[in-house]
């Protein structure tokens, strides 16, 4: 492992003013997205309608950092025959690749999910790595449910040991590890509800990380923000989910993390811009906070696409749009007014 170059990928794919594209939907769940537009779901529309996010010009070089593949796009081709991981790496953006192999249910644990894909990990590794993927994800899974059973520590325990397991892996191949702890914003509890469990979410993750000896210089984290279920409706204001999440970090994340990037986990797509933004407006932070966004970098897009070969100039300007939303809340500097000035 060469820690120095390791620590150079992930400042790259948290450079000021970028963030991270997360196009790594599984074939199942870009087939949910795509039912959505009245879209099928094959090869070549999956091909098309990603090849479109990649060959937006404007968004790949100046907002995108870097963009988490599926296993079928980095070994796809764009329809005049260039590999479609060529086309992020002309746009100067880093190729990322998904690595986990989707939850499976956790014995004894009714109700509660393990993230699978340990076994050939290392071989898998090598080969995306010879294809040009410089970091992967790992996302854990954890629920939390109505009374205080969900999540056990069981669930806790074996995620955090499978993400550590995952990311000393990437690090021995030359690969970025970005660790993905995710506790899941369905269901109704409130807001200090999800600080309890993230909060054991994250000690749990970084401390056996510490025991996997991963190098934290050279890992990227991409939690859940600190908000309430969106079936409570007691909803909390952007300065409140900033503040409890920015305190909740600094009190799990060392400081020798170069970034953070967050998913968007089903909020709307300018809650997600606006609490990013309203935590980048606090000043002193150990760590650069950004994006790591699907569905709030691709809902638009897909809606103006819809899947047809005219609509892709409108599908490119949303998601450009969306993009420098993004850029801009990375910075602090985004503001509400510049939603409206959306692009025509
Ligand atoms: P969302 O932003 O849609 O939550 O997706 C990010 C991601 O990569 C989840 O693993």
């Amino acid at each position: 492992m060469n820690l120095a170059d390791l620590n150079k990928i992930a400042q790259a794919m948290v450079a000021p003013g970028k963030g991270l594209l997360a196009a790594d939907e599984s074939s199942g769940t870009i087939k949910k997205r795509f039912d959505v537009i009245n879209v099928v779901s094959t090869e070549e529309s999956r091909r098309d309608y990603r090849e479109m996010l990649f060959r937006t010009t404007d968004a790949m070089t100046q907002y995108i950092s870097g963009v988490i593949l599926y296993d079928e796009t980095i070994w796809q081709d764009a329809k005049d025959g260039t590999p479609l991981i060529r086309l992020i790496e002309r746009a100067g953006a880093i190729p990322g690749i998904k690595v986990d192999e989707g939850t499976q249910a956790l014995p004894a644990c009714p109700g509660e999910l393990v993230t699978a894909g340990l076994d050939n990990l290392a071989v898998r590794l090598k080969k995306y790595y010879d294809r040009g993927a410089r970091f992967a994800k790992w996302r854990a899974v954890i629920d939390i449910g109505s009374g205080h059973k969900i999540p056990s520590m069981t669930a806790i325990r074996v995620n955090a040991h499978a993400l550590a397991r995952y990311a000393a892996l990437c690090q021995a191949a030359q690969i970025v590890p970005i660790v993905e702890p995710e506790v899941l914003m369905d269901g109704d509890h409130d807001i200090d509800r999800c600080y309890e469990v993230t909060q054991r979410v994250l000690n749990k993750t970084f401390q056996e990380l510490r025991v996997q000896r991963v190098a934290l210089e050279g890992m990227i984290l991409k939690p859940n923000m600190v908000v309430p279920g969106k079936k409570n409706p007691m909803q909390s204001s952007l300065e409140e989910v900033a503040q409890k999440t920015i305190r909740l970090l600094k009190a799990c994340v060392p400081a020798a993390v170069p970034g953070i990037a967050f998913l968007s986990g089903g909020q709307s797509d300018e809650d997600a811009t606006a609490h990013l933004d309203a935590m980048n407006r606090t000043s002193n932070l150990p760590w650069r906070l950004t994006f790591s966004y699907g569905r709030a970098l691709q809902a638009a897009p897909q809606k103006a696409w819809l899947g047809k070969a005219e609509n892709v100039a409108a599908g490119q300007r949303a998601f450009a749009h969306r993009a420098r939303m993004n850029s801009l809340a990375s910075k602090g500097e985004w503001k509400p007014d510049l939603e409206a000035k959306k692009a025509a």
